[in-house]
């Protein structure tokens, strides 16, 4: 029998849609300021090569570096699939496809294990990796990472608006990007938005009469995992630098970048990239990037009434609270 408290309580409880995305505040969270002395500090690292990109294989390259010494991977190898980077559907005009693209013809299988199996000894144990992968290789990708004994935590979609055409079959217009932890209960990770899918639509952009490597990933998609999986100061390693995304997104925001590129040729457009770009250009404190009170309030007027006569909305803004780092507990 329900009882008048019992009664009480539930009408307390009533579940208002809206309330908590009201609610959310992303903690930790730092000022532009704040993430640049983070930066300064570079505390984490004990590596002696930092913010560097290293022409050299990526399984040599990592065998090279210390325990334990990268917060973040963001690994975009080859495809495996006979890509030369110069198809004209990626890149338009092979005029500006920088040529000496490295693919994989031989075992894909064992190319993945000897990469894959290289990344838990340099990881830290919060750290974590975001693969990205094609369908047709997934499989030796997963398998490689279950050898290497990292774990799953998302098997996340990147969603874009064009693939290339086809007669007989559906158009791919995805990407797969595993994030796999070194340790499923201490990897970092940065809940910044109330409501986070596993499916991202992201835009790829053309961008016609520029040099580059014949693929290129929006560097949206490089700072999703770079803002959901580390904080200013950290050292993410790209072991396929390609045109220098990671290292790009990583100067934008606060963060120390480590690659490694094969392809020789590449080394001026990566410089190109990286030289274009201000170091923190593109940060924003992770509170200033929530929606306006505004948007919410039309997606939720209930709940903006609810909240705004239990007092926690004053004057269409949220209370604040205090920053915090990682590196202070
Ligand atoms: C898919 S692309 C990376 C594109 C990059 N994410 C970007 O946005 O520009 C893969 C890159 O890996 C390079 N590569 C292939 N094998 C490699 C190896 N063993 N070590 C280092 N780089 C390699 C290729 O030359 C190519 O530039």
């Amino acid at each position: 029998m329900v009882t008048d408290g019992q009664t009480e309580l539930k009408k307390k409880r009533k579940y208002i849609p809206g309330v908590a995305a009201f609610r959310f505040q992303p903690e930790p969270d730092w000022t532009k300021k704040q993430a640049n002395s983070l930066y300064k500090r570079r505390k984490h690292s004990n590596i002696d090569v930092i913010d560097k990109v290293l022409y050299e294989d990526c399984v040599k390259g990592m065998q090279d570096l210390p325990d334990e010494c990268v917060d973040l991977i963001v690994a975009d190898p080859p495809f495996g699939i006979n890509f030369s980077g110069m198809e004209s559907i990626y890149n338009r005009d092979v005029e500006f496809v920088v040529t000496g693209y490295q693919e994989i013809d031989d075992d894909y299988a064992k190319f993945t294990d000897a990469w894959i199996s290289e990344l838990p000894r340099i990881m830290k144990e919060d750290a974590s990796a975001y693969v990205f992968s094609g369908w047709t290789n997934l499989e030796y990708v997963q398998a490689a990472a279950r050898r290497a004994n990292l774990k799953v935590i998302n098997h996340i979609i990147w969603k874009y608006q064009f693939g290339v055409f086809t007669m007989k079959k559906f158009v791919t217009s995805h990407y797969h990007i595993l994030l796999l932890a070194k340790d499923p209960k201490k990897y970092y990770f940065h809940k910044i938005e109330h409501y986070i899918p596993d499916v991202w639509p992201i835009t790829r952009k053309y961008k016609p009469g520029i040099k580059k490597n014949g693929t290129v990933l929006p560097v949206e998609v490089v700072e999703k995992c770079i803002d959901f999986s580390s904080e200013p100061g950290d050292v993410i390693l790209d072991p396929f630098m390609g045109n220098g995304t990671t290292a790009v997104a990583a100067k934008r925001n606060f963060r120390h970048y480590l690659g490694f590129e094969i392809n020789k040729n590449l080394q001026y457009v990566i410089d190109e990239n990286i030289d274009s770009v201000d170091l923190g250009e593109q940060y924003t404190a992770y509170k200033k990037r929530l929606p306006a009170i505004e948007t919410l309030k039309k997606r939720y007027p209930k709940a903006y009434k609810h909240l705004l006569k239990r007092g926690e909305i004053v004057h269409g803004t949220k209370r604040r609270s205090r920053p915090y780092s990682k590196s202070t507990v």
